[in-house]
């Protein structure tokens, strides 16, 4: 069975949901405030690496532990309720997309595992 990432349609479709994940995000009053003075560029790829690790894909995501990258975000506040509304996001970018609905599924349930680590559970 291919690959989650290899389903969604590989590395083109990651790249624009990405983008459009970011833009969501950027968009929304209660997030947009954690990413005040973040490289939004360098962000994306870091995010595109991470889906890569969360659906199977090729690259490796190399980045910081997903804990330490956000002890700043928890300190300033950020709680389940912010990540419920980046996974909306999501699921929503995955739709603009139009991939299957039992894919988004997937996709989301992966990546809602690193809640915990997230937010420093
Ligand atoms: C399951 C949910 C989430 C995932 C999978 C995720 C994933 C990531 C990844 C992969 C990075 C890059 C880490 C690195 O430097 O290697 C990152 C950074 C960041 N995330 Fe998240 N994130 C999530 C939720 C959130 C939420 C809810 C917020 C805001 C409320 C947030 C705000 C940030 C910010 C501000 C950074 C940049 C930190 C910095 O460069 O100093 N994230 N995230």
């Amino acid at each position: 069975m291919d690959s989650l990432y290899v389903q969604l349609g590989g590395e083109e479709t990651i790249d624009k949901v990405v983008e459009q994940l970011y833009r969501n995000v950027l968009n929304d009053s209660d997030l947009a405030p954690f990413f005040d003075g973040i490289n939004v560029p360098l962000q994306q790829r870091k995010f595109l690496l991470f889906l890569n690790l969360a659906t199977d894909g090729p690259h490796h995501y190399s980045g910081l532990e997903l804990r330490s990258a956000h002890a700043n975000v928890v300190e300033k506040g950020a709680s389940e309720m912010h990540v419920d509304k980046l996974l909306d996001h999501l699921k929503s970018a995955l739709e603009q997309v139009d991939a299957d609905s039992d894919l988004i599924e997937a996709v989301i349930h992966r990546v809602k595992c690193y809640t915990g680590d997230v937010l420093g559970h």
